[in-house]
């Protein structure tokens, strides 16, 4: 007969195993799959160490480590990421959400007053953007674009999962021209693809060989996508409307200096918690 397999030794040596290649807080990623294998909390664990673990769901958390060992995101391997307090479903379809990506949000609290607004979140994803705004904003219209037809499924998960679908409206689109008329939109947000074409080997395998590329890149330039932002921005948003855009520190300088020579005002950088440039914000000029 085989004894079976206890909480706090099967985590330990979980823990072994993903340190062994190399993951980052091996142990907190452990507790995170099992809990989400057994339905527990991490303090559940913590607290009864000497649980046993029937087999199956032994093998089926093995199986788990095993994946994670191997690369894959831990946020894909449970299905879910926190988001502004927002549980979001997440898989290969869509960016995890990434908790610097706040700042944008934050951004676009600190500039926009409370109240019937329209908002734009341009490369929607999960919708983590378009949803955090959704409920800071009770009475904003969000509209949610992205080019990728299943990355906007997710987002239409995740709306109705938030009770949220009927003030986010998703549209398939890959340049602001799908969106008629002029002068209509209070807030453009986007944490666009910004990585250059060239650096998308730099990053770490997890990311690179599992996160939607078109999420991560435009392009040769990197700035594909932002460029479209800041010209057909200036039609759709109404006199001083806000642009925020999620940048990286490479592309900060050059973002600032094509806000600065058109028509935008109040051009500011953001930093991230690490002092990083994060966040761009402006307001359209007046005409
Ligand atoms: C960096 S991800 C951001 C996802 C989500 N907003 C977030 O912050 O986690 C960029 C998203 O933009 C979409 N995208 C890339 N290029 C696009 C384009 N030209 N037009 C519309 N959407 C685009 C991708 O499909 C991806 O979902």
């Amino acid at each position: 007969m085989t004894v079976p397999a206890r909480v706090g030794e099967t985590l330990a040596r979980a823990t072994r195993t993903l340190a062994d290649a190399g993951v980052e807080a091996p142990r907190h990623e452990a507790e995170i799959l099992l809990g989400h294998l057994l339905g527990r909390s991490r303090a559940a664990l913590w607290s009864h160490p000497e649980k046993s673990l029937p087999d199956g769901q032994h093998r089926r958390f093995l199986a788990l480590c095993r994946r994670r060992a191997a690369g894959e995101p831990t946020a894909y391997l449970t299905g879910h990421r926190e988001f502004w307090s927002l549980d979001l479903l997440v898989d290969p379809r869509v960016l995890i959400p990434r908790p610097e990506t706040e700042h944008l949000v934050e951004a676009v609290l600190a500039r926009q007053p409370k109240g019937i607004v329209r908002i734009l979140d341009y490369g929607a994803g999960s919708g983590c953007i378009a949803l955090a705004l959704a409920t800071e904003y009770p009475q904003a219209w969000i509209i949610a674009l992205d080019m990728d037809g299943g990355a906007l499924a997710v987002t239409g998960q995740n709306s109705s999962r938030h009770d949220l679908q009927g003030r986010v409206q998703r549209v398939q689109a890959r340049s602001l021209d799908a969106l008629a008329g002029e002068n209509w939109l209070d807030v453009l947000v986007s944490n666009p693809p910004y990585i250059r074409a060239a650096d998308l080997s730099a990053l770490p395998a997890t990311v690179r060989q599992h996160e939607p590329v078109q999420a991560l890149s435009p392009g040769l330039r990197g700035l594909e996508v932002i460029d479209s932002l800041i010209q057909g921005g200036l039609r759709l948003l109404l006199d001083a409307g806000t642009l925020a855009l999620e940048i990286d520190s490479p592309s900060a300088a050059g973002v600032r200096e094509r806000l600065l020579t058109s028509d935008w005002a109040d051009v500011a950088i953001l930093p991230d918690l690490a002092g990083m440039p994060r966040v761009v914000v402006a307001r359209r000029r007046r005409r």
